[in-house]
């Protein structure tokens, strides 16, 4: 796999830069805008080796989505054509009028069903706007998209700045000191559960927070009420006995009054749902963050989109503020970290949610194999 920076003449090259914009909006403005700052290098770098940079994304899940927000940020710093339309005659015209160092946004590739479908043919019709190809959207590269891993048949292809410097630092998971502590929170047990058994063997102590921690409370016959577990039966009989996994000792709940308390995981109430982790699941782990020599989080303690936030934050602030070395990442995750505006205290923040979990439980993704 090349990078960027080898090649050796840019100048006046088309490059089709795959970026992941897929980032909140709000009320129809960019609201967080980590995943654009970590980028920016990169946009700049082509500019000063005077590439045309053709900039390619989705954003959302639907083919309704635009990415005019991301436009509108990227308006205020910098000159940036737009192209409504990556199959348009117009497109091409744009492109050929291009000078030296300019830039481009092309509407979100998803507005295409094409893309997902990962059509041979829509992404030759990509490739026909540039002269090379680089991913710089290491977040997306899990997916077997069009622009993720057809583009490159038809290109040279190589990978961007961030997209290595992602690799490297998630491979120190691979090799870690110890003690290692690996937290995992958020959803979606069945996605994460292979990672989580693999990381028993790497790590010394590994925490299983937010909604995956209610899938182990049931398993040990506890009473979880109303809150969220795994739709599918996931078989967890030899993971809850095992000494190196660290749940929750007390958790947030509301009931269908709206009231909420902290308490015992094994005293939840029919009517309640678990939201959180409490005070003392947090001084805990913090002892073990204060204790290790290498972190690595991704995820939520709790409903952070309905405001459990701040045992995540006291969470994120404390790995901070640690010496270990901390590698975090996840969507919610780099949200806390930027309202608490603490990105440069950790060794390395992914901008992959569900990319960064792919590469530490296969150390590859689709999108690293088909710039190879
Ligand atoms: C992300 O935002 O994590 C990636 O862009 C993946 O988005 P997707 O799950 O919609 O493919």
């Amino acid at each position: 796999m090349k990078n960027i920076r080898e090649v050796k003449d840019l100048r006046g090259k088309r490059v089709l830069l795959r970026l992941d914009l897929n980032i909140p909006i709000k009320g129809g403005v960019v609201f967080n805008d980590f995943r654009i700052k970590k980028i920016l290098p990169t946009i700049n770098f082509l500019k000063e080796e005077g590439a045309k940079i053709i900039i390619i994304s989705h954003i959302g899940r639907e083919t309704t989505e635009t990415l005019l927000p991301v436009l509108n940020y990227f308006q205020k710093t910098m000159e940036i054509g737009f192209i409504k339309d990556v199959l348009s005659n117009d497109a091409d015209s744009f492109v050929n009028n291009m000078k030296e160092g300019d830039v481009v946004l092309v509407e979100n590739l998803r507005q295409h069903p094409q893309e997902k479908n990962n059509d041979e043919s829509f992404s030759k019709q990509i490739a026909r706007l540039g002269d090379i190809y680089v991913n710089e959207a290491f977040a997306n590269s899990h997916r077997e998209h069009a622009s993720i891993v057809g583009v490159p048949k038809f290109l040279p292809s190589y990978s961007g700045i961030l997209f290595q410097e992602e690799i490297k630092m998630l491979s120190e998971s691979f090799q870690p000191e110890n003690p290692f502590l690996f937290i995992i929170g958020g959803n979606k047990l069945k996605t994460k559960l292979s990672l989580i058994e693999k990381m028993l063997k790497i790590a010394d102590n590994v925490f299983v927070g937010g909604a995956l921690a209610n899938d182990f409370f049931k398993e040990k016959g506890m009473n979880v009420g109303k809150s969220f577990i795994s739709e599918e039966k996931i078989n967890l009989s030899s993971l809850v006995n095992n000494k190196k996994i660290i749940l929750p000792t007390d958790v947030v709940v509301r009931n269908d009054g709206g009231c909420i308390k902290m308490k015992k995981p094994n005293e939840v109430l029919n009517d309640e749902k678990i939201l959180d982790a409490g005070d003392e699941t947090v001084s805990h782990l913090i002892k073990y963050v204060n204790d290790a020599k290498f972190v690595l989080l991704n995820g939520p303690l709790g409903d952070y989109e309905k405001g459990f936030g701040k045992p995540t934050a006291d969470l994120i602030r404390a790995i901070a503020n640690s010496d270990a070395k901390s590698i975090v990442g996840g969507g919610d995750t780099t949200a806390v970290i930027s309202e608490l505006g603490i990105e440069n205290k950790f060794t390395f923040v992914s901008t992959g949610g569900g990319a960064m979990l792919a590469f530490l439980l296969n150390e590859t993704l689709p999108g690293i194999e088909a710039l190879k």
